[in-house]
């Protein structure tokens, strides 16, 4: 018996959309498995993620910004004047750390709106909309969305959405390197903020949910960056403020090689401060990402750097006091602020059952 190749065994929505959309690199394995584990067909398809391999791809090195949330009113009328707003809309997941919105339409925001929201993210560190129409409303419209908050990421190892013109935006799904992780970790959690290899990283994001596990799990765990800042002891404080840490893609474009997965250009390392401080808010946070990024911090011996490094990075990953998680639905959009908040996904949930975000950042 002849063995059926990738191609042969696409699923057929896939398939067709790959010819649909010329998409030369979709991620014809992944599909395969997908096929073979009897996942579902996608709900939104043009949504999958394609590992096309590509080159230099959005390094978009330094670029003027101007934060949205220093733009808003404080007072938020766009925001609090939604149809459907009221103060009870709004629950705190923790007291220090994200809300739960209910009852409003993220897509009817205008972009004084958007700012408020982008004020509000900061505020919180997490924001939970359920119930949104925003999925719905086409790519342009997450392009919109995401562009307000600053110019799109193209990501240099990871998924980008299949349909065309759609290369800043980031596939999230189910299958995703989570087989491939269980073989080398006993565990999937990893704190980190997102492409902190880059020189400006990514500022105010959103999640979509276009499916969620019907069984439950597949939450996302976030970690306020800025409590973790506030809660050293002020010699401490003064110490990590001095520091500045080497990042660069090279751990996730040796994870992506080693699986076959694109890697759209080298590494480059990128200084950064261990600290940092909000532009709207003039707060400071911790900014290490040990799972992800961060290399080295400079300046420091070999043990000492070890031991900074490891108590930094247990810091983050212990302080259940200022950690919360969100549990999708479809249709829930997630704003966070990445200079306020670390974050992490969990792989708790079945084989066969599809997890399918968006990320517009
Ligand atoms: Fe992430």
């Amino acid at each position: 018996m002849i063995a059926k190749t990738p191609v042969e065994i696409l699923d057929p929505e896939v398939a067709a959309l790959a010819a649909k959309y010329d998409v030369y690199e979709v991620h014809k394995a992944l599909a395969a498995r997908d096929v073979a584990n009897a996942y579902p067909l996608a709900k939104y398809p043009e949504y999958l993620p394609s590992t096309e391999h590509g080159s230099n791809p959005g390094y978009h090195g330094e670029f003027d910004h101007i934060e949205p949330g220093t733009r808003a009113d404080p007072a938020m009328p766009n925001l609090k004047g939604l149809p459907g707003y009221t103060e009870d809309c709004i629950r705190y997941i923790t007291p220090r750390l994200g809300s739960i919105i209910k009852g409003v339409q993220l897509s009817k925001l205008t972009a004084a709106g958007l700012d408020e929201l982008a004020l509000l993210a900061t505020q919180r560190g997490v924001l939970a909309f359920h119930d949104q129409d925003l999925k719905d409303q086409g790519i342009e419209k997450f392009k919109e969305f995401g562009n307000h908050f600053g110019p799109l990421h193209r990501h240099p190892t990871q998924s980008l959405v299949m349909a065309p013109r759609t290369r800043r935006l980031r596939s999230v799904t189910s299958h995703e390197r989570k087989e491939a992780h269980s073989l080398t970790e006993c565990r999937y959690v990893q704190w980190h903020t997102d492409q902190c290899h880059e020189p400006q990283p990514p500022a105010v994001s959103m999640l979509v949910a276009l499916e969620v596990p019907a069984t439950g799990g597949g939450d996302t765990l976030f970690c306020s960056a800025t409590r973790a800042y506030d809660t050293l002891s002020p010699a401490m404080q003064k110490f990590v403020c001095t520091l500045w840490s080497e990042n660069s893609s090279k751990l996730i474009s040796d994870s992506s090689a080693k699986i076959g997965g694109p890697v759209r250009r080298a590494p480059v390392p990128i200084a950064h401060p261990v600290v940092r401080v909000h532009p709207t808010t003039g707060q400071r946070s911790l900014f290490h990402n040990p799972h992800f990024s961060t290399d080295r911090i400079h300046n420091l011996k070999e043990q000492e750097n070890i031991a900074i490094g490891n108590f930094l990075r247990n810091h983050i990953e212990n302080s259940q006091d200022f950690q919360c998680r969100v549990r999708w639905a479809e249709g829930a959009v997630v704003v966070y602020d990445q200079r306020v908040v670390f974050h992490s996904a969990t792989h708790d949930y079945e084989p066969g059952d599809r997890r399918h975000l968006l990320r517009i950042t």
